[in-house]
């Protein structure tokens, strides 16, 4: 870590920093640097997720991240960490430092019982712009080439993974495994999660694009959603809140939906989330706050509407809300 400081010309001769381990991710080793001329957060990926089940990622990926970082800085000025420099040799990246005092984690709030539907519909209008601005376009489409991160940090634990616990439905989680693979539309992020989200006084900034991937931008909104619904499960209480905090994601995203046709989009988006709710139980890297019962109401939830998808996002909500009603 000094060593790479000083190579960047972050720490000069006879300075001195002092680090601070930084927790609450699973994939990386993450520090706030003070250093004298201010504060920085450093990040370098792992081999070896912190998960309970054996997850090898390639360490690549913290140079997919920088990259990701370099992309959206332009499209959403504040909303992201500003990158300050990335270390191949190091395999680690600086980037702006966010005090957690003026930046709180949305899933902090969101399990503390603050549903913040604007602040949904600010997080579904910034993934928006950032699926936008890269549909269609070829610089995109090579940078983020990441088919085999994509691979081994989603599909892989999240489908193949989850089938195995549900034999009858191999063949729904293979076609998902399939088409999401093989579409490749605009830069996917991955892991818009609340976790990854905090609530800044500029709106949301989202963090932690190890996965970015030219691929299929449905993927984000289907997982983003997939967390808000399996929080109302948690959550029975804020129910309604929370889904109208996914509807708001969903109709500010749908604004910017212009590479495809937005049926076609929500098409997917309703038959891929329900997978991800079953991986979420069943798959490598299990909800941590639910209960054997939360988790049984959400694994009756995920099978309904995997083996019948609903034909797009309002009727999955719907039926998502219903399934919990009955469980
Ligand atoms: N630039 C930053 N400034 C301040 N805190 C950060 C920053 N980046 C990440 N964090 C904190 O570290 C946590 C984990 O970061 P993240 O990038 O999500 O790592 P992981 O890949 O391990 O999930 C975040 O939830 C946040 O609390
Ligand atoms: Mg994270």
């Amino acid at each position: 870590m000094r060593a790479f400081l000083r190579r960047q010309g972050l720490l000069g001769p006879g300075e001195h920093a002092e680090l601070t381990p930084l927790t609450g991710g699973v994939s990386s080793d993450l520090w706030k640097v003070d250093l004298p001329a201010g504060t920085v957060c450093v990040k370098g990926a792992l081999a070896q997720l912190k998960v309970a089940h054996e997850w090898l990622a390639p360490v690549s990926r913290n140079r997919v991240e920088y990259d990701w970082l370099r992309f959206a800085a332009p499209l959403c000025p504040g909303q992201v960490p500003r990158g300050i420099v990335h270390d191949g040799e190091a395999g680690l990246f600086a980037m702006e430092f966010l005090p957690p005092e003026r930046y709180p984690v949305w899933k902090a709030q969101l399990l503390d019982g603050q549903v913040d539907v604007a602040a949904a519909r600010e997080v579904g209008d910034l993934v928006g712009r950032l699926h936008s601005a890269s549909a269609a376009d070829q610089h995109s489409a090579l940078r983020f080439a990441t088919d085999g991160n994509f691979d081994a940090l989603r599909i892989e634990p999240f489908l193949r993974v989850t089938a195995g616990a549900h034999p009858d439905l191999r063949e729904r989680f293979a076609e998902l495994a399939r088409r999401t693979a093989s579409t490749h539309l605009a830069v996917v992020h991955g892991d818009v999660s609340p976790k990854n989200i905090l609530l800044g006084p500029d709106g949301p900034v989202l963090l932690d694009a190890e996965c970015a991937w030219f691929g299929d931008p449905a993927f984000d909104i289907a997982f983003c959603l997939n967390h808000l619904l399996i929080k109302s499960i948690k959550l029975p209480g804020l129910a309604a809140e929370l889904r109208a905090a996914a509807q708001a994601l969903a109709d500010a995203h749908a604004r910017h939906i212009d590479w495809e046709p937005p049926d076609a989009f929500g098409e997917r988006v309703a038959a891929l989330l329900p997978a991800l709710a079953l991986a979420r139980v069943d798959g490598t890297s299990p909800v941590e706050y639910l209960d054997t019962a939360q988790r049984h109401e959400v694994r009756k939830a995920g099978r309904l509407l995997l083996a019948d998808p609903a034909p797009a996002v309002d009727q999955l909500l719907d039926r998502w809300a219903m399934a919990g009603a009955l469980a």
